[in-house]
């Protein structure tokens, strides 16, 4: 079994994510979280808000469904599409990039005209049927919905959550009194209708973004200082691989905005914090013909799973792009004054995938022990759970005891769970297949001296402590039984 193998496997029998409406015969492109995934998730939002509330940001929530104006301002309605080829023989669609990619062409079209001209050239067979395909066209990957007889125009299902916070701004910088920097996040569902939806949670129809759009004074820019962080690995556009610092790459003008350099830094700090560190991401710089039609620039945060790199957060360069569409389009002043000077704010856009960064972390996570029994190498701060309680027994009252301290850690600390089924042996194992870090065993001691075994997941060690010390430390218990084994 490859690793994606094993990771989509052990998500759907442990109850991380599985693929939706599965009972009806399923549908490509969506995909349920499960009683964990849910868990592992929203520890992941966690770290990705919490690195940007330090940072002073604010966050809001907007609908899903939008206006066609949105979208017209915006350019998607125009632009937001895929180069896509159709089988005329038997109908199989497939997005033109993949088709050339596997056929060993890097130098992808941008427009239909150049994509004809490409297929002239050469010949590209349909996976299905095997005819040469030579019909491309343009796919916009919106949702619409059909048209309200009462409205004026359609709705659409949003591609990105961007678009709800630069339709804002005015709102937004009136709380924010005027102030710049100014950052605002938001974390919510986009919709696309992939041409080909694939890998799990890598290519969905409808998936999780948590965007922050960083608005600023192209000439106060703010976010000066980059600390020093750990060194990484750069794929400029030139395709001459670089290691250094975030800082260093800043300072010689390898990333060319330091505003977009100090997100490049932060996005490096959360991915690492939560497992996906130096070694597991690079940042490649997007080329020419990639950039998307808001962005001038674009450096993606991309894991290595088994032997593809793949774009799990962009940091793009969006300008005033935005703000001076949906000024010309709505007619609402995105103007900002400060003394005699005007201007519309520039915005630098981190962009998380939500979904991509869950798998990227089971997929790093999952190794095999020399039993054959599979872990799962979760840090504490995104484990489903920091700890199981497991009474040895269920009788003489080890139980009783191990549930006193169950309830009683649940006071301050709601990430634990008391498992009594099966033997011991058994439930480490299970802990340790769905990432728990610490396993407490509660035995025919515990009841003489009040102490407990702690057992650490990884190195399988154990430590006896008092159970006093645990409940007095069960306000910060992650930090607390890090530090027994650190
Ligand atoms: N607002 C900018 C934006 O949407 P993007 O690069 O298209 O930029 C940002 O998307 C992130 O959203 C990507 O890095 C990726 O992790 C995630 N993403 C995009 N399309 C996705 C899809 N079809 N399925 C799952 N995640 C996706």
């Amino acid at each position: 079994m490859t690793t994606y193998e094993e990771a989509i496997e052990l998500a759907k029998r442990r109850g991380f994510f599985w693929p939706s409406f599965s009972i009806y015969g399923g549908q490509s492109g969506f995909y349920d979280y499960g009683p964990l995934g849910v868990l592992l998730k929203e520890n992941i939002v966690k770290a990705w808000r919490d690195e940007y509330l330090r940072l002073g940001a604010i966050f809001i929530d907007t609908p899903n469904l939008s206006p066609e104006m949105v979208f017209r301002a915006s350019g998607h309605l125009e632009k937001f599409s895929d180069l896509a080829a159709r089988c005329s023989k038997c109908g199989s669609k497939y997005k033109l990039e993949s088709l050339l990619k596997k056929a060993g062409i890097a130098d992808i079209p941008t427009d239909v005209k150049q994509a004809n001209n490409l297929l002239e050239n050469i010949s590209i067979r349909c996976e299905k049927c095997g005819a040469e395909i030579k019909e491309v066209y343009d796919f916009n990957l919106m949702f619409a919905l059909e048209k309200n007889e009462k409205e004026a125009s359609r709705l659409y299902l949003r591609p990105e959550t961007a678009q709800g916070i630069f339709i804002n701004f005015r709102l937004l910088s009136n709380y924010f009194r005027g102030k710049l920097p100014m950052a605002v996040g938001q974390l919510g569902k986009g919709f696309r209708n992939e041409i080909s939806p694939r890998n799990a949670l890598i290519r969905l129809r409808e998936f999780y973004q948590g965007e922050v759009e960083v608005f600023y004074d192209p000439e106060k820019p703010g976010f000066a200082d980059i600390p020093v962080f750990e060194e990484t690995t750069f794929l400029p556009m030139d395709h001459n691989e670089k290691r250094m610092t975030v800082r260093e790459a800043s300072n010689s003008g390898l990333i060319r905005n330091p505003v977009l350099a100090h997100f490049v830094f932060r996005t490096q700090k959360i991915l690492s914090s939560i497992g996906l560190g130096d070694g597991v991401i690079r940042f490649r710089q997007h080329e020419k013909n990639e950039l998307a039609h808001y962005s001038s620039d674009c450096w993606d945060a991309e894991a290595k799973l088994e032997n593809e790199w793949v774009e799990i957060v962009g940091i793009s360069d969006r300008a005033s792009y935005d703000l001076k569409r949906h000024a010309e389009f709505s007619g609402e002043n995105m103007v900002i004054t400060d003394g005699d000077r005007k201007f519309i704010p520039s915005v630098v856009e981190p962009s998380f995938g939500i979904d991509r960064t869950v798998l990227s972390v089971i997929m790093v996570s999952i190794y095999t022990r020399e039993n054959g029994s599979k872990v799962l190498k979760l840090n504490t701060s995104i484990a489903p759970y920091i700890a199981s309680i497991l009474p040895l027994q269920k009788k003489d009252g080890v139980d009783v005891l191990a549930k006193d301290i169950y309830s009683s850690i649940l006071e301050t600390e709601s990430r634990i769970q008391y498992d009594e089924s099966g033997s011991i042996g058994r439930r480490y194992a299970r802990q340790d297949e769905v990432g728990t870090p610490y396993c407490i065993t509660v035995d025919y001691e515990s009841l003489e001296d009040r102490s407990v075994t702690v057992r650490e997941r990884d190195s399988t060690k154990q430590v006896r402590i008092s159970t006093d010390s645990l409940k007095q430390n069960s306000g910060h218990l992650a930090t607390y039984l890090d530090s027994l084994f650190a």
